[in-house]
């Protein structure tokens, strides 16, 4: 049997394969409110045939938001809306992960309350837009501005965020939660170097700079119990302006700390995705990263990044990893594990409707049975909200 359709234990979860559905931010909850929908329940049954759903990028807090349209888990109504897609999901059979989401300085003060500055390690500005909505409801670049430093007494206040997501996220029947550390968003914005100019104990060494990191994942840990916990990573990743000057410092020691607790997965984002993807093998800094990280943490270990099926299956065979996530061809193919199985050609992903919008690339994309001429199925009754 492939590597790719064996059972797999992550934490508490005995997976029935390793084909992962990564998190993928769609920027289609309802407004206001950032609220999850029945378009969006629909949405992720479609694609309970993944051994496990990792939701799109989740905001636990107001400040915790940098995108228009994303949603959040911080109010009555985005638990009742997770609530109906955790359910929806598990009615299909699967087990859903939430993603918990603070994204620092890459927001811009039309989305944080009163408009006020996002918050970062420090006063840091990162190249680049954000997106938010404008005064005729339309998506919009702008610039985004300096940051405003966090001072050391709000610090409990942030891991209070996490405190509050992980609760809320249990109020809305999930499986677990994965502490988004990833990509430039808060928690990697201060553990690596140059976006944390910190004097302070959350500063400077590395031990100091993954604190925040480890603080959020030691009170989901606290909420939910360890093995219903992931957290993700993205070492070299250069993606929001973010940038280490020893990386295999930084995120050996975080792979290397985490095993304090016993999670239910490492969630590494591919440093040779790029490669990967066009099919060329991984520039040598990649790979001796991801076996850097491979050698550091004793768990279950999932990467994503530029897989197809080939290559996933011998990056499984390499031992490189346990579970391969998949972003784009998840997004475009519903039952991607059954495309994979019979070798049968895939949906392509459609970039204009990744962010915002209807059903219009979000429910549409067929399966093999429907391009068979099989009727899409109902989900769920979408007069709910
Ligand atoms: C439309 C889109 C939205 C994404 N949103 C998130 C997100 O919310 N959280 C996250 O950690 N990564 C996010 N990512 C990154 C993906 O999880 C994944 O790492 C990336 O797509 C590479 O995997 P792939 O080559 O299989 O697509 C997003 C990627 C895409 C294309």
């Amino acid at each position: 049997m492939e590597k790719l359709f064996e059972p797999v234990r992550a934490g508490r979860l005995d997976l029935p394969h390793r084909i992962v559905m990564a998190p993928l931010t769609r920027s289609r909850a309802h407004q206001p409110g950032n609220v999850p929908t029945a378009l969006n329940a629909c949405y992720y049954a479609q694609r309970a045939s993944a051994a496990l759903i990792v939701s799109e990028a989740t905001q636990v807090s107001m400040q915790g938001q940098g995108y228009a349209w994303t949603p959040g888990i911080h109010s009555r109504e985005q638990i009742e809306g997770w609530r109906l897609v955790s359910d929806t999901v598990h009615e299909a059979g699967r087990r859903m992960f939430l993603q918990l989401w603070h994204v620092g300085r890459i927001s811009h003060p039309a989305l944080q309350p009163d408009q006020m500055l996002p918050v970062a390690p420090s006063a840091v500005r990162p190249a680049g837009e954000a997106f938010i909505e404008n005064e005729r409801g339309e998506g919009q670049l702008a610039p985004f501005v300096t940051p405003r430093p966090l001072q050391l007494m709000e610090m409990p206040y942030l891991v209070r965020q996490y405190t509050r997501g992980a609760r809320n996220a249990q109020l809305a029947g999930m499986d677990g939660v994965e502490v988004h550390g990833a990509n430039g968003y808060l928690l990697d914005q201060f553990a690596e170097s140059r976006t944390n100019r910190r004097g302070d104990e959350y500063g400077g060494a590395v031990e100091n700079r993954a604190r925040l990191l480890i603080e959020a994942v030691e009170t989901c840990c606290d909420v939910w119990g360890s093995d219903a916990v992931g957290v993700r990573i993205s070492p070299l990743s250069t993606f929001n302006d973010i940038g280490d000057d020893d990386p295999e410092e930084t995120f050996g020691y975080i792979a290397e700390k985490l095993n304090d607790f016993k999670l239910a997965y490492l969630h590494v984002v591919n440093p040779a995705a790029a490669a990967v993807e066009k099919g060329l093998p991984p520039e040598p800094a990649a790979l001796r990263m991801v076996e850097l990280i491979r050698r550091k943490w004793r768990g279950t270990l999932m990467l994503c990044g530029g897989f197809d099926r080939d290559s996933a299956e011998s990056w499984l065979e390499l031992g490189r990893a346990d579970l391969i996530a998949f972003g784009r061809k998840f997004l475009a193919n519903p039952d991607l594990p059954e495309r994979f199985r019979r070798g049968a050609p895939l949906n392509q992903s459609d970039p204009a409707t990744f962010y915002g919008g209807g059903a219009k690339g979000y429910t549409d994309y067929p399966t093999l049975e429907q391009e068979h001429g099989e009727r899409p199925k109902a989900c769920v009754d979408e007069t709910w909200r």
